[in-house]
């Protein structure tokens, strides 16, 4: 290992000299999360060789077609914490309802094991995304126990499998980014203090769903797109990878705004992202960069859940961008 190269495991002891308040066995949850990403990793990396790609015949609790990928990042991830005794109940995008861990432990872990598995097949950027939050120790769980605001996440982070295989997680001591080197087996801290800037000219959304968007949201991406001749005085530039963790990824690295806002498309559905496993963690992160999460009429990180697989509109990244869109909506509920 090159000298000055920060290992994960030593940023997390630095971590917890540093911040006493951390519970003492939050760094070894990390540790085992990074364990179960590297497995994902893996299987991602071989696409067609390992037989992984493709869908199966089932369907998730929200009626979404299940990747093969998504089941075994999903199995992955619940033997990593099964075999352990630290997460002592498990929240999932492919479970309708929570897991328990006989073996018990201090902490709840909520997570979607492959976010954006729609670009699995076609080799593009997807991602695991996991909030942490306390349990009682050798409390029986309820649903009850996972339905607790952003705010009271203890930590949160995401794996991006992209070129580069990366964690970026928070504490809540700062957003911090770690690659993963296949030679010495390691995450290294690579991006330490990832800062979103305030201003952007970059947006991301998926703008074939713009005839079902409320006012506030087509008037700013408008402006957006009228650019300089526009009250925003400058051009904008649009991304859409569709794959949350990929397109947050971006803004995290240079700033800009994504949003899946509430629209008209189905009625039945407040917005598409899910609340406490992809909205609250990746809002949790942004948040301790700098950046800023929103429904558009209130902050994600204050939404009292009402169920574990929630649905909730997003507009997330660049603080200045979030509070002006925020102000549109005011100005639109008031009109
Ligand atoms: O889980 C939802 C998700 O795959 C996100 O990762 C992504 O941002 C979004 O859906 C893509 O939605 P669409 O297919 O409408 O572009």
């Amino acid at each position: 290992m090159p000298a000055g190269r920060t290992t994960l495991s030593e940023y997390l002891s630095q971590q917890s000299a540093q911040h006493l308040s951390l519970h003492p066995d939050l760094g070894s949850l990390v540790l085992e999360i990074a364990k179960a990403v590297q497995e994902i990793a893996l299987l991602t990396s071989q696409g067609a060789l390992a037989g992984v790609l493709g869908s199966l015949e089932s369907q998730n609790v929200q009626g979404e077609t299940q990747k093969k990928l998504d089941v075994l990042s999903d199995e992955i991830l619940i033997q990593t914490f099964r075999s352990g005794n630290l997460v002592a109940g498990i929240a999932s995008e492919e479970n309708d309802e929570p897991l328990s861990n006989p073996k018990g432990g201090s902490f709840l872990c909520l997570f979607d094991p492959l976010d954006g598995s729609s670009n699995i097949d076609v080799n593009v950027s997807v991602g695991t995304i996991f909030s942490i939050l306390s349990a009682t120790p050798n409390a029986t769980l309820t649903v009850g126990d996972y339905l607790r605001t952003g705010r009271q996440q203890i930590a949160a982070g995401y794996a991006i499998y992209g070129p580069a295989t990366m964690l970026v997680f928070s504490l809540g001591h700062g957003t911090h980014g770690f690659t993963f080197d296949a030679a010495s087996g390691e995450f290294i801290l690579t991006h330490p203090g990832i800062q979103v800037p305030a201003d952007t000219s970059e947006f991301a959304i998926n703008a074939s769903n713009e005839r079902f968007w409320e006012p506030p949201v087509s008037r700013y991406i408008s402006e957006c797109k009228q650019g300089k001749t526009s009250v925003r005085g400058r051009d904008f530039n649009m991304r859409w990878i569709a794959s949350m963790v990929a397109d947050v990824h971006r803004i995290l690295m240079r700033g800009g705004v994504f949003m899946y806002p509430k629209d008209t498309k189905d009625p039945s559905k407040p917005g598409r992202l899910r609340l406490m496993y992809e909205a609250n963690p990746m809002t949790f992160v942004v948040e301790q960069a700098g950046g800023l999460g929103s429904t558009g009429r209130q902050r994600i990180l204050d939404v009292q859940p009402e169920s574990i697989h929630q649905r909730i509109p997003v507009i997330l990244g660049s603080k200045n961008e979030v509070e002006r869109i925020e102000e549109y909506h005011r100005e639109h509920d008031r009109a």
